[in-house]
């Protein structure tokens, strides 16, 4: 082949790469909050250009400039490390100014002493941690912040700033900050002309126009056009522009969070649809590796929706109606930006972002479509070149290999090589008895070819049929669908875990089937159902006395306690609810699907990921918030399955008077009031017992307080429904709520402090990360 003419492609593929002056200019920056759990050794520099590390805050009563506990470590290595990824990155210390509650920035910028020992705190840290520059974020102008004062600030801040760069010899520090769009097109007194003359760019705040908490309509919160309002990205850009602000000196902000809403009905989820609030987390919001965990495990197989007009990608289920920006809308945001003329971008923030997807989408969009053809072409070639070398390797061997091995030798591998695919644990599989390997043609006539009368049920990662094998026996069968490789590992999963474990209270897998690649898992057959098919129903329930309904809960909490604690591993459920509860034929409860399980070294006590799974309303508020799951997770969707038990209500509608309690904090009034009768199914006139109905529902909403750690475990949840007599604390709030008590300890204050700021306040939204 022509040697020359790969050299010419490497030569031309190198010229290509090597960046222009312009591409040099174009911002790509990205927040990165030091109080996330992602280590910064993790970030991948190399898909931006500026990083900024945020937040220090300012502390008017000590030193001017203060650091988290833990921040300031993080601050002082910051640079070092993802200059490990990227050595020409710059790097920026981002303060705080403390968005709605500016009042110690108000107070420092009232007094000319405080705020050169601001200014002088602010260089001194920035040079002490190696940064390049200095941000300054949560200015909400209009409120405390008086407008002339801010501009003394920015005044003596560039001053200060250059004369220490003449005086060090080092190049001067960047002075950047951040405005929100909304104030500026409001505000006529907005201080444009310091903004411009002091500080090296802006950047522009473009999102968070909406939100949940405030309106009763379900709006984008960072739309680019909006044909209806003035509240998009585009009105205020072109504002600033036509009032001469200079494109060169604004950075457009992206972000990597969107907002969850809940729909007033699910007959239409367009955007403008009248809405009631929040839905999902406290204040609705929501970061984009969450997001689409949520879609991927609530949505099963189905994606988020871009619209265009607005740019905007919406994602609805049910009444739950979520907004935020996906490639799709962050494409469009930074080739938007690009055509404008603007500096650049910068995201918010890359904590939320998931495998770099959105980091590298936005980096992609900016790169000058002419350079990207050509490298995309010469890459091309090479690969095509190294694939077609390859394919004629493999060809060959091969061809060697089915000499020797024969063709039936080579299948034999391939599906070896499954088998330990599925059973990864071989010392799982050696210990467990023996499952059965059924054949495709087998399970198809048991369920006469799947035909839709079988069908007994919708899982999660497809359909559940019932069957009867050709001696009588009845099945239930597990198919996963063809169509999504969306759980294979769970699939794997199950028959790892479902193998060894034998209880009364777990369903028992009795084998599976991978013929033709097919998927299936083969359990007993259970007549009666599941929980939820006589819970929630008005008719059904009447079938579920007391007596009936407490052997049921003494049976999960039994599988329960076996899982976490009997078993020989640790195993957390991650997955109960009433509709996994399936009940025998003699209405003994079975606890199924182990597609979400995990198992635990019986010495660890929590374990984080990034993959959120469960279900909506049974999932704790650790694991939404950072994805930490331990035994208390099952704990906590037990307490709400009790709940469930004991009113027959259920978790996704509102309750109450005023119709706006969830069902925990509803169960909690009721219980706080002293009036439990009327939180419990009216359908169980078993008043004989009600005093053991009580304590079912201490103990429910024992289990399903905020804090892991004041959860009972399964032991205690089981000795204090066992033993009548003995003392049961009193519940604090539960999960989820938005009122607090009044009394508390520090802790709560600061939950207090989150939740009143959910309400009322959009800033709050930078602070926290999502
Ligand atoms: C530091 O932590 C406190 C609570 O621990 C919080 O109120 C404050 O906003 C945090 N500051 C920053 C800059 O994150
Ligand atoms: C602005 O600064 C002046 C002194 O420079 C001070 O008297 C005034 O109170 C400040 N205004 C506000 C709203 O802080
Ligand atoms: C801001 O402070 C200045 C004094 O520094 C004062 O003249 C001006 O009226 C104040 N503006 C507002 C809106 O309070
Ligand atoms: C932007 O939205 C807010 C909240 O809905 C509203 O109060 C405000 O009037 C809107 N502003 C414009 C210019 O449409
Ligand atoms: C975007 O949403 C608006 C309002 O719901 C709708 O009128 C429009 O047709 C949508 N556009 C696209 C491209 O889906």
């Amino acid at each position: 082949m022509a040697g020359e003419g790969k050299i010419a492609c490497l030569f031309i593929f190198f010229l290509c790469l090597r960046p222009s002056s312009e591409a040099q200019t174009w911002v790509k920056s990205g927040y990165f909050y030091a109080g996330s759990e992602i280590p910064v050794s993790d970030i991948d520099s190399s898909l931006f250009s500026h990083l900024i590390c945020a937040f220090a805050s300012i502390d008017s009563s000590t030193h001017p400039l203060s650091f988290n506990s833990s921040f300031e470590q993080i601050f002082s290595t910051f640079t070092s490390t993802v200059k490990r990824k990227n050595p020409s990155i710059t790097t920026l210390l981002s303060v705080w100014a403390g968005g709605e509650d500016p009042s110690a920035f108000a107070s420092m910028l009232g007094d000319s002493s405080s705020r050169r020992s601001f200014i002088e705190s602010t260089i001194e840290k920035a040079r002490l941690y190696a940064f390049s520059g200095i941000d300054l974020f949560g200015v909400w102008l209009g409120r405390s912040v008086n407008i002339t004062n801010l501009s003394v600030l920015l005044g003596e801040w560039r001053d200060g700033v250059d004369a220490e760069s003449r005086k060090s010899g080092k190049p001067r520090l960047l002075l950047v900050m951040d405005v929100y769009c909304q104030p500026i097109v409001d505000s006529l007194s907005f201080p444009l002309d310091s903004i411009q003359r002091y500080l090296d760019w802006v950047h522009l705040i473009a999102y968070d126009n909406h939100l949940p908490t405030r309106e009763k309509f379900a709006l984008p919160h960072a739309a680019l056009f909006d044909p209806a309002s003035h509240n998009n990205t585009d009105f205020c850009i072109t504002w600033l522009l036509t009032r001469g602000f200079p494109a060169r000196k604004l950075v457009l902000g992206l972000p990597y969070h969107g907002y969850a809403w809940q729909l007033m009905d699910s007959s239409g989820d367009a955007i403008g649809h009248p809405a009631v609030g929040p839905a999902v987390t406290a204040d609705g919001s929501f970061g984009y590796k969450a997001i689409k965990s949520f879609i991927r495990d609530f949505g099963y197989g189905a994606s988020s929706v871009y619209n265009d007009t607005y740019v905007v990608n919406f994602y609805s289920k049910g009444l739950v109606w979520i907004n935020f920006d996906d490639v799709e809308a962050i494409r469009a945001k930074v080739t938007y930006a690009k055509e404008k003329g603007l500096l650049g971008y910068s995201v918010f923030q890359i904590n939320n972002d998931q495998n770099w997807v959105l980091s590298r989408t936005a980096q992609e969009s900016g790169e000058d479509q002419q350079k990207r053809r050509w490298v995309w072409l010469v890459m091309l070639i090479s690969i095509a070149t190294v694939v077609l070398l390859i394919l004629g390797l493999i060809c060959y061997l091969q061809r060697r290999k089915l000499k020797s091995e024969g063709i039936l030798g080579v299948i034999e591998g391939f599906s070896r090589q499954f088998k330990t695919m599925v059973c990864k644990g071989e010392s799982l599989e050696s210990s467990a008895p023996k499952l059965q390997k059924f054949g495709y043609a087998t399970l198809r006539a048991a369920t006469d070819n799947f035909s839709s009368e079988n069908k007994i049920g919708e899982g999660g990662f497809g359909p559940v049929y019932k069957g009867k094998l050709p001696k009588g026996r009845d099945i239930a069968i597990k198919r996963l669908s063809k169509t999504s490789n969306q759980g294979l590992e769970e699939f794997e999963n199950e028959v790892m875990l479902a193998v060894s474990l034998q209880h009364v209270n777990l369903v028992r897998l009795l084998g599976f089937c991978t013929d033709r690649e097919e998927k299936m898992l083969v359990y007993e057959y259970m007549p009666n159902k599941s929980l939820d098919f006589y819970l929630f129903d008005p008719i059904r329930k009447y079938l579920l006395d007391w007596m009936q309904r407490v052997h049921i809960i003494e049976g999960i909490t039994q599988g329960l306690l076996y899982l976490h604690e009997y078993s020989n591993f640790t195993i957390i459920h991650r997955d109960l609810k009433a509709s996994n509860v399936l009940l025998d034929d003699e209405m003994n409860p079975r606890i199924s699907d182990f597609g979400m399980a995990r198992i635990f070294r019986k010495d660890d006590t929590e374990a984080s990921t990034s993959r959120i799974v469960g279900t909506y309303g049974y999932v704790p508020p650790e694991y939404v918030r950072k994805g930490i799951y331990s035994m208390k997770y099952d704990v906590y969707s037990f307490g709400v399955l009790l709940l469930q038990i004991i009113s027959g209500r259920r978790t996704s509608c509102y309750h109450g008077l005023s119709e706006n309690l969830n069902l925990l904090e509803y169960a909690y009034e009721q219980w706080k009031d002293d009036k439990c009768m009327e939180f419990i199914d009216p359908s169980l006139d078993d008043y004989s017992s009600s005093c053991k109905l009580l304590r079912c529902m201490q103990v429910a909403l024992l289990c399903v307080q905020e804090k892991a750690g004041d959860r009972p475990s399964m032991l205690e949840v089981s000795s204090m429904l066992k033993n009548e007599s003995s003392a049961v604390n009193s519940p604090k709030k539960p999960a989820f709520s938005i009122n607090k008590d009044e009394d508390k300890d520090e802790d709560d204050k600061c939950l207090l402090k989150e939740a009143i700021h959910s309400v009322n306040d959009a800033s709050i939204s930078e602070l926290f990360p999502r």
